[in-house]
């Protein structure tokens, strides 16, 4: 039985956004820009845990503010595996992994205490590929665009078990020149792998 002390049990999701063929990323950047989609992410993430690689980390520059930063690195550049804060929600913390499913296990342990409800994988294009398998939800941003990518997001076509589960269209204007929509894919428990208990 749960009451309103008792910690949720959060899931592993991932969100991206990709242009056609799931290009995700060029020259380590996102070769669009699409401020509708940063504000669509900051609202899905705010509060919860991100789990990143090192290159996503360098791509976007700084920590995502009011958010616990799990970050992916063989040669970490600080603390490893420990956050040196009490979790609440909307801080920012910063912790280095050198193992992606230790990172997002304990990603998974922050949100619960944090009581979110999602612990994000948020990129880059080797720990989508490493984490997906793991994760119960889907949050992408679908963008009418066709552009050379050098680094790509896992197949979800149907038949890999993703079902859509919502769809908003998002609005062409002066700043978003291209069409996109907003989707979420979930599966059942089955079909996703269980990462081990840290
Ligand atoms: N469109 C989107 O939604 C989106 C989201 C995120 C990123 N991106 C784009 O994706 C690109 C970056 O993706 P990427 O695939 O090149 O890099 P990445 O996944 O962000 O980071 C790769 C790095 O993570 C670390 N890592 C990964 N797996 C590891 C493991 N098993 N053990 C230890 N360390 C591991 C390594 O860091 P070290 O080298 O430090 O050891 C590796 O070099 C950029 O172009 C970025 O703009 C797009």
């Amino acid at each position: 039985m749960t009451n309103s002390t008792t910690p949720k049990k959060p899931k592993l999701a991932a969100i991206v956004a990709h242009a056609n063929d799931l290009v995700i990323g060029r020259d380590g950047q996102m070769p669009w820009h699409l401020p509708a989609d940063l504000k669509y992410f900051k609202a899905c993430t705010l509060g919860s845990p991100v789990v990143m690689g090192r290159k996503t980390l360098d791509s976007i520059g700084r920590l995502l503010p009011g958010r616990d930063n799990l970050i992916v690195s063989g040669h970490p550049r600080k603390v490893t595996g420990q956050f040196e804060t009490q979790p609440t929600n909307q801080q920012t913390t910063e912790s280095w992994w050198q193992d992606p499913f230790e990172a997002a296990s304990a990603g998974l342990k922050r949100a619960a205490e944090a009581r979110q409800d999602y612990c994000f994988v948020i990129g880059g294009g080797g720990i989508y590929e490493q984490l997906l398998p793991y994760c119960e939800a889907l949050f992408v941003t679908q963008i009418d665009l066709d552009v050379a990518g050098d680094t790509f997001f896992p197949s979800y076509a149907s038949g890999t078990g993703w079902q859509l589960s919502e769809l908003t269209e998002g609005q062409i204007d002066e700043r978003n020149a291209y069409a996109h929509r907003f989707a979420i894919y979930t599966r059942s428990d089955t079909q996703v792998e269980q990462l081990s208990a840290i």
